[in-house]
């Protein structure tokens, strides 16, 4: 197995340089296979990796994996997490998406966390997972992802894998170069990527050129709770596409790529393919805070939301925020600068030492590398090339550190290895390649499966790689699994980079499609994970703090419902008295105290997602009655031996009958009333922010 693996890898040696194609290759290899007798020969022979890879990715059960990857969910809105090297999946996080699974965006608690100045929007596209970071390494603390269709950005706290935070970001349409953090995440930002009227509003698209424009966002990120659009750049009509933060010595610099600096509103296949260089864009946002604060900003009337989950009620509110600081380049001289770059550029990555600024033209036959030293000359010396809407144009030459030569087609996305070299994925040629930071040459490339878009070493964008892995995320799948219909797994790949020559070591299916992701060492954060809410601190105004807590109160129409959920029944269980015409609030609340002790509730017809109750947590299902009858309710959560026992009914009686309310209630919870005196409910009024 050995032998023939390795001889298939020269195999690829050879696609490679030799130019023979996958075609030849594939049965080259199964021939090979074929003959020593591997039993291989029904897989693709791509499957055959060196003999150690399968021992370098096996994580043993009950062994954890060495780090946490977090996997952009793409369009299904979310984030998912992976162990690596296993690529086991171990959670999805809902965050701009409705997710069933477990209530998020369904229930009252968490329904504020989807509004938006467009009303309550159950969906997004995630793109860019961003860590948080302290002096420009990741910290374990938060992780950020950005909604690129209407334009917000989100912190997921990581001591409990859940979305806290969203916030809108006004004047912008395409949040696509999001959201990157300076580095002790100061700042997240947020820029255009389609250029729109700003403020919008009706206009002829073919005035795109006078009347188009980008916006860059830099959003306060570093508490939780009071994220906050600081100030915006307006910039000229172009796509800002990506960004990334300076480090070390242009720590106080952010840079962004641009295309479509032609301005084509139409067919932009071709019309924004024109221009031999477009820009990156270089921002002094240490200077724009200092044209801020000197009130050379304008305040702009806008509307954007900020939703934030409170911890001790661990309801959402929604807030709408009415204007914005918007910074004008010509009004704050010094602070932005356009940099040439060929060609069509895509990512724009900062090596670890913070000289070096990586393009990926996505058209482009060369990796442009520019110095920030020479940047930081070519603007002392004013080696420009004209400006253009008050931002000067620096001369490609004077900026430019050196280009790789021959790389291989479509470079799109760079990261490090902090030992000195540059990966840089390569979208046509379907390949990751390998250079050196300073000589600026080719030292090895490995093929992707296929068309890679991002790939990803932990911390590969901070001043600090872990630089044992690289995963590619690949954007066509074809043969690599078993076949299910027209639409294919998505596939992510993982590579030993540890040596000299990289090596493939595993294919695991995605779900989404991955763009960004991140990963650090899970000892960052695998020991600081919440494992329960302690009851005592549950601010919900609905909450039960103990069975006897438990009780039916109607206010006028509404009924609520206060139950508690427990190893292994609610109380209370059945209830009576409900009309056709009510509108029922069930506040379930777990009572168990106690790790991954987690119930389910759901109630027959009902129109929502089933509520899913971490241990200490109160989560509210609204449900509208439409008929009259007996409707079972249950947990939905396999808890315990006697999980199928736990369940009830609430009878709907026809409108003006004469039913009385009645909470059947457990013998403990008789004993504990008796005890504590009779229960009480909250005052009348909804939980604070919700939303209906
Ligand atoms: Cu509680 Cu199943």
């Amino acid at each position: 197995m050995k032998g023939v693996s390795s001889r298939v890898q020269e195999g690829f040696t050879l696609s490679h340089e030799g130019g023979m194609s996958h075609r030849t290759v594939r049965m080259a290899a199964a021939f090979l296979a074929l003959v020593a007798g591997t039993g291989c020969a029904t897989q693709s022979p791509q499957a055959l990796v060196s003999g150690d890879a399968a021992s370098k990715v096996y994580v043993a059960p009950g062994h954890y994996d060495e780090f946490y990857a977090f996997l952009s969910g793409g369009y299904s809105g979310n984030v998912s997490v992976y162990g690596l090297p296993s690529g086991r999946m171990l959670k999805i996080i809902p965050v701009f998406s409705q997710f069933p699974e477990n209530g998020y965006g369904y229930t009252q608690e968490t329904r504020a966390m989807l509004q938006t100045t467009y009303g309550e929007i159950p969906w997004d596209d995630t793109h860019h997972a961003e860590l948080s970071q302290t002096d420009g390494v990741p910290d374990g603390r938060w992780l950020f992802i950005n909604g690129n269709n209407t334009p917000r950005i989100a912190r997921i706290d990581l001591t409990r894998f859940e979305t806290d935070e969203i916030i809108q970001i006004p004047n912008s349409a395409g949040g696509h170069a999001a959201p990157f953090t300076t580095g002790n995440s100061e700042y997240v930002v947020s820029a255009t990527r389609f250029s729109v009227p700003i403020p919008n509003t009706d206009m002829p698209i073919e005035n795109f050129k006078a009347g188009f424009k980008g916006t860059i966002s830099f959003i306060r990120a570093d508490q939780p709770g009071k994220m906050d659009v600081a100030f915006q750049i307006l910039m000229p009509g172009y796509d800002y596409d990506l960004g990334h933060a300076g480090k070390g010595p242009s720590a106080g610099w952010f840079f962004f790529t641009s295309y479509d600096t032609e301005q084509a509103y139409t067919k932009l296949e071709v019309n924004a393919s024109k221009n031999d260089k477009d820009f990156i864009a270089a921002v002094n946002w240490k200077l724009a805070e200092q044209c801020v604060k000197s009130g050379k900003a304008k305040t702009m009337p806008t509307a954007y939301a900020h939703n934030y989950t409170d911890e001790k009620t661990r309801v959402a509110t929604s807030e709408i925020k009415k204007s914005v600081l918007v910074l004008e380049p010509s009004a704050c001289p010094g602070m932005v600068y356009f940099i040439p770059t060929p060609k069509s550029p895509h990512g724009v990555d900062v090596d670890p030492t913070g000289e070096y600024i990586v393009g990926g033209g996505k058209l482009a036959t060369v990796i442009p590398v520019h110095s920030f030293t020479k940047m930081l000359k070519a603007i002392a010396d004013k080696a420009f090339d004209g400006e253009l809407s008050g931002i000067p144009i620096l001369k490609y030459e004077a900026v430019m550190a050196g280009e790789v030569q021959k790389p291989g087609l479509g470079p799109l996305h760079t990261e490090f290895d902090g030992k000195g070299y540059a990966y840089t994925s390569m979208f046509i040629s379907s390949e990751v390649v390998k250079w050196k930071l300073g000589t600026w040459e080719v030292v090895d490339r490995a093929p992707t499966y296929y068309s890679i878009g991002h790939l990803m070493i932990p911390g590969g964008d901070s001043k600090k790689p872990w630089g044992n892995y690289l995963l590619a995320m690949n954007k066509i799948t074809k043969d690599r699994y078993l076949p299910t219909g027209p639409e294919l797994a998505q596939s992510a790949q993982l590579f030993d980079i540890s040596g000299d020559r990289m090596k493939l070591l595993l294919d695991f299916p995605t779900t989404g499609e991955p763009h960004y992701a991140q990963a650090l060492p899970a000892a960052m954060i695998r020991d600081k994970q919440v494992k329960f809410f302690a009851l005592a601190n549950n601010g919900n105004p609905y909450a039960v703090h103990s069975e006897a807590e438990g009780g039916i109160e109607r206010k006028g129409k509404a009924v609520h419902i206060k139950m508690a959920a427990m190893r292994s029944h609610f109380t209370p269980d059945n209830l009576e008295g409900v009309m056709v015409g009510d509108t029922v609030y069930f506040h379930v609340t777990n009572i168990d105290q106690d790790w991954d002790i987690v119930h389910g509730f759901a109630v027959l017809g009902m129109h929502e997602a089933n509520l899913i109750l971490l241990p200490g947590e109160t989560r509210t299902l609204k449900w509208v009655p439409l008929t009259a009858g007996v409707y079972p309710f249950y947990c939905t959560d396999f808890c315990s031996a006697l999980h199928q026992e736990m369940q009830g009914y609430i009878r709907v009686s026809a409108p003006g009958s004469n039913v009385a309310l009645k909470a059947n209630m457990s013998d403990r919870a008789k004993t504990q009333e008796a005890r504590k005196g009779a229960m009480t409910m909250p005052a009348a009024g909804e939980p604070k922010g919700q939303v209906k």
